[in-house]
């Protein structure tokens, strides 16, 4: 038997046991007398002494245990002497009596510590020694929690696992497809699934009415904090329900899970805000609720006075930060700095101090009266010692989108995104459609099996398509969207309606989406369903910055796994045997 223990287990009322542990050398240190070594595996860090007096051979080679040595060791477990309190087998140690090293190893090339001297890079090309730091192994525990505790809740409700294909067909809509050359089908390919979208659904099709899968999808799409190109989703579809019952029964699952990993108990029912208040009050479809800090607009209030920002403005809006008068000038020409910046793009920024007897100072004095400035000040419901930001623009989204960094950034300042606290919400009643002014064409905003509401219905017909609203629905979380799903088309001429609006032609809907709109044929039940990006559940979970620290293998910003050098070129003889040659790369 190698160990009779983890490392992580053994207690005070374990003294005088005879062990046997195993597990890595996390570090050694000579004290007088004796040699001092942490053994670390899993479960935790025990520490293991050797005394020269009782066994000079054993010590001299415990003094050459090397970081990261493989060893078993057995002895008695012993009361400490100075105990650690940090850590839950710090009341003891181990009075090593015979050390077997199972394997050496060289001197990794950053401490396995918490507080690791490794940087990024180095730390993913040797990923397998990160993981072996508890911060990063407990990411990874949490998420099998989860998981764990997703499957448990479904599997009560009555929901069944079903794999799907990883091997499918390439469907033009949403993010790029990763593509894999058929060896078989010369020059033919087949597309990881962005999602098993149409599979769940021939589910429904098939009489499985309540389906779920935590699954791979692949995008390849441009990477951020909250994206990689393969992820997983929590993946669900049930048939005979509406909205309601949907979003009654995911968000029961997420307090389930909140309940039972982080011990946070919701009492209400998470609020619901429509697509459109979500953009006009916080210019985002995934706003941080965590804090208040609504968008208040000022064209009826600022217009007209003079100041030509402002009186050739199509927007008007602002903020108002409680507290935030002492804001030195300093602190503002940082935050006018801040909007300027290119991914953000305002002009400048107009603020507003209310003073200790409730006047208004303001960057913008000499076109407003003190009257108008009050009116200002009363739209916000300001009082002495906040701050008022506005910005303004000739185009009310755009400026909305500032606006909401604005708002985030001010939410950062002022410590109100406690990564402990969390703000939940389901953003509702999304457009059907999104114009796409480089394309000069519609797409669907959600995906084209999303149903429109049936009263919008007739805007179809007119081609109103700016103004159809879609059964689409997105679980957020402090400003995460971390769901979304919708209730599908389950009849094939409505469906092929929608592709027309999507500008296919029924020749192209047929030969792209054909398998499905065949199948509603055959007795479609009506359906709907949702998709939890697992990793961004985790993060928040977790508390993470970047998805990627919740991953065991995750790839970098530029998609690549640097531990196993992917993606890299393939042998000619590969290429031959799958019919592809290669052109010679633009270097731009
Ligand atoms: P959607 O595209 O909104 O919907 O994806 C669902 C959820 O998946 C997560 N997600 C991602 N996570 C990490 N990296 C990515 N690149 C990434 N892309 C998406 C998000 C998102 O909310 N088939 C539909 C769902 C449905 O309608 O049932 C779908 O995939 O958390």
């Amino acid at each position: 038997m190698y160990r009779t223990h983890t490392c992580g287990e053994l207690r005070l009322n374990n003294a005088g046991q005879q062990v046997t542990l195993a597990g890595w050398i996390q570090r050694t240190r000579k004290m007088g007398g004796m040699v001092f070594a942490d053994l670390r595996d899993r479960y935790g860090i025990t520490q293991l002494a050797f005394n020269d007096g009782i066994n000079a051979e054993l010590c001299e080679q415990a003094s050459h245990l090397g970081r990261e040595f493989v060893v078993q060791v057995k002895g008695t477990v012993n009361e400490r002497e100075s105990k650690n309190k940090n850590i839950a087998t710090g009341e003891i140690e181990i009075v090593v009596s015979e050390l077997n090293i199972l394997n050496e190893a060289t001197t990794p090339p950053f401490t396995i510590e918490d507080n690791t001297d490794g940087g990024d890079d180095l730390r993913m090309k040797y990923r397998y020694l990160d993981l072996r730091r508890a911060c990063v192994r407990q990411n990874l525990e949490l998420r099998h929690k989860m998981a764990f505790e997703v499957r448990r809740y479904l599997d009560s409700k009555g929901f069944l696992e079903v794999e799907t294909p990883m091997l499918i067909g390439s469907t033009p809509e949403g993010a790029r497809d990763f593509v894999v050359p058929s060896r078989m089908n010369p020059g033919q390919f087949y597309a990881l699934p962005q999602s098993p979208q149409t599979l769940k659904q021939l589910l429904m099709v098939s009489g499985f009415d309540r389906y779920f899968q935590i699954v791979k999808c692949f995008r390849d799409e441009d990477l951020r904090a909250d994206r990689q190109p393969e992820f997983t989703q929590i993946d669900c579809e049930m048939s005979f329900v509406e909205q309601d019952d949907i979003i009654s029964l995911f968000e029961d699952m997420s307090k389930h899970l909140f309940k039972t990993i982080k011990g946070i108990e919701f009492n209400e029912p998470w609020q619901r805000m429509t697509w459109h208040d979500a953009m006009k009050y916080y210019g985002s479809d995934k706003p941080d609720l965590r804090f208040d800090m609504k968008f208040v607009e000022l064209m009826d209030v600022m217009k007209g006075y003079g100041f030509s920002v402002f009186d050739s403005a199509e927007y008007i809006g602002g903020i108002c930060a409680k507290g935030a008068a002492t804001y030195t000038r300093k602190q503002l020409d940082q935050l006018t700095e801040f909007v300027k910046r290119p991914q953000i793009g305002a002009k400048g920024l107009v603020y507003a101090r209310i003073e200790a007897d409730g006047t208004v100072k303001s960057s913008v004095d000499k076109f407003y009266t003190q009257d108008v400035l009050q009116q200002m000040k009363a739209a916000f419901n300001a009082e002495p010692g906040d701050l008022i930001l506005i910005l303004s623009g000739d185009n009310a989204n755009k400026t909305r989108k500032q606006l909401c960094e604005l708002r985030l950034e001010m939410g950062s300042q002022l410590g109100l995104r406690d990564k402990n606290k969390y703000a939940c919400l389901w953003v509702v009643d999304f457009p059907m459609y999104e114009w796409s002014e480089d394309d000069q064409r519609w797409y669907a905003m959600h995906h084209p099996f999303t149903s429109p509401k049936q009263e919008d219905v007739p805007l179809l017909e007119t081609k109103q398509l700016g103004d159809v609203r879609a059964n689409a629905y997105d679980m957020v979380i402090n400003g995460v969207e971390v769901g979304g799903g919708s209730i599908r088309i389950h009849d094939s001429k409505l469906q092929a309606l929608i592709f027309e609006t999507l500008g296919f032609t029924p020749e192209k809907a047929q030969e792209q989406f054909g398998f499905l709109m065949n199948a509603f044929k055959f007795g479609a039940p009506p359906h709907g369903g949702l998709a939890y990006g697992l990793d961004r559940f985790v993060s928040l979970f977790a508390g993470l910055d970047s998805i990627r620290d919740c991953i065991a293998f995750p790839k970098n910003n530029q998609g690549r796994d640097v531990m196993l050098d992917a993606p890299s070129p393939i042998d000619q003889a590969q290429l031959d045997e799958l019919y592809l040659d290669l052109r010679p790369i633009d270097k731009k």
